[in-house]
């Protein structure tokens, strides 16, 4: 079985091919980072435009640079949500419209699904049954995972997503969108310093995350320390160890809770090398093991909706003929 996906949920236009037997053949992708970047976030309505801009030119490029004709595919998947609705509809569209043409099979997939299924793609791929941090710029979750689309949401964030955390503490440093990798470099020429950042929903049990405080604490610390170059580093050091920390001890509970030996870590701020590399040592102490896609497939991508899609249709899922966006959808 061979599948086209379509990601358009966000700011990056992906597109693959993904074969059963012979792996990921192609992607392509194309990122409106730079669109975006003067107003400091994603203007929904660009993104739209950019995405009927991109796909046709993408799909083409993927599906020459896979060897595969329209006749060599046997579906059409494309992230059917959570996203922004304008975006999403146009890979909707054009992927249903595709798939109804070329008298394929079509299927919606969950964005978080592909992103959860990303480091199935990569050559040490996790086993069922695994626990998984998701962390991008609108979600945050833990999930045990036992089956394709056998997930149970452990917990989630109750206000910021933790890329978006990153991205406003980013902002308030003066730090140009998308903030997270950039917070992320300075942070690494920070030095350990005094600032007591809180590690929020930690005193509680529960597995819920929530981020928002810690931005707040970010600004204010910012308000009150010298505006130079080291300080600021500090903080960022101070405030990304906050994040991961608190991660790494909500992750530890879910591991405990489930007694699962594997953990998987995807979406944008899996990226994150401080992240990455407390939670190998988290993994490496319980002797377990840590997974995560490369780095190009931690953010938004086509493969792992291809990926994913490939999955679902095999399960025999199928689209009906209406072309559906669905910006809020639960995992
Ligand atoms: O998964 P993704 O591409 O898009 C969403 O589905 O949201 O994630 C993007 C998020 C952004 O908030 C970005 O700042 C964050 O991931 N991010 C990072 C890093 N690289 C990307 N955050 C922290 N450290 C990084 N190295
Ligand atoms: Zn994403």
């Amino acid at each position: 079985m061979r599948v086209l996906g379509i990601e358009t949920s966000c700011d990056e236009t992906g597109i693959a091919v993904y074969d059963e037997e012979q792996g990921l053949l192609s992607h392509a992708l194309y990122s409106q980072v730079k669109l975006h970047a003067d107003y400091g976030g994603v203007v929904p309505e660009l993104a739209s435009r950019d995405h009927v801009r991109k796909i046709v030119p993408l799909i083409r490029e993927a599906l020459a640079k896979a060897d595969t004709r329209i006749e060599d595919l046997d579906g059409i998947a494309y992230t059917k949500g959570p996203g922004l609705i304008g975006a999403l509809l146009v890979g909707a569209c054009v992927g249903r419209s595709l798939a109804f043409a070329w008298n394929k099979p079509a299927v919606g997939v969950h964005h978080m699904e592909g992103h959860l299924l990303a480091p199935m793609l990569e050559e040490d791929a996790p086993e069922f049954p695994f626990v998984a941090l998701l962390v991008s710029g609108g979600h945050s979750m833990l999930v045990k995972v036992e089956g394709i689309g056998r997930y149970e949401v452990l917990g989630e964030s109750i206000d910021d997503a933790a890329g978006e955390a990153f991205d406003k503490t980013a902002k308030l440093m003066g730090l140009d969108y998308p903030g997270g990798p950039r917070l992320a470099k300075l942070a690494a020429k920070g030095e350990k310093s005094g600032y007591k950042f809180p590690r929020p929903m930690t005193d509680r049990p529960g597995l819920d995350f929530s981020f928002s405080g810690l931005k707040t604490y970010a600004a204010n610390t910012i308000a009150a320390e010298p505006d130079d170059e080291q300080t600021r580093a500090n903080i960022a050091r101070a405030f990304e160890e906050a994040v991961v920390d608190t991660m790494v001890i909500k992750c530890r509970r879910a591991l405990e809770q489930t007694g699962f030996k594997r953990l998987v870590i995807a979406g944008g701020v899996s990226a994150n090398t401080r992240l990455r590399s407390s939670l190998a040592e988290l993994m490496q102490s319980r002797g377990g093991k840590v997974f995560y896609p490369r780095g190009e497939f931690c953010t938004d991508n086509g493969a792992m909706i291809a990926y994913a899609g490939l999955q679902r249709l095999k399960a025999g899922e199928r689209e009906t003929l209406a072309v559906k966006g669905q910006p809020r959808w639960p995992l």
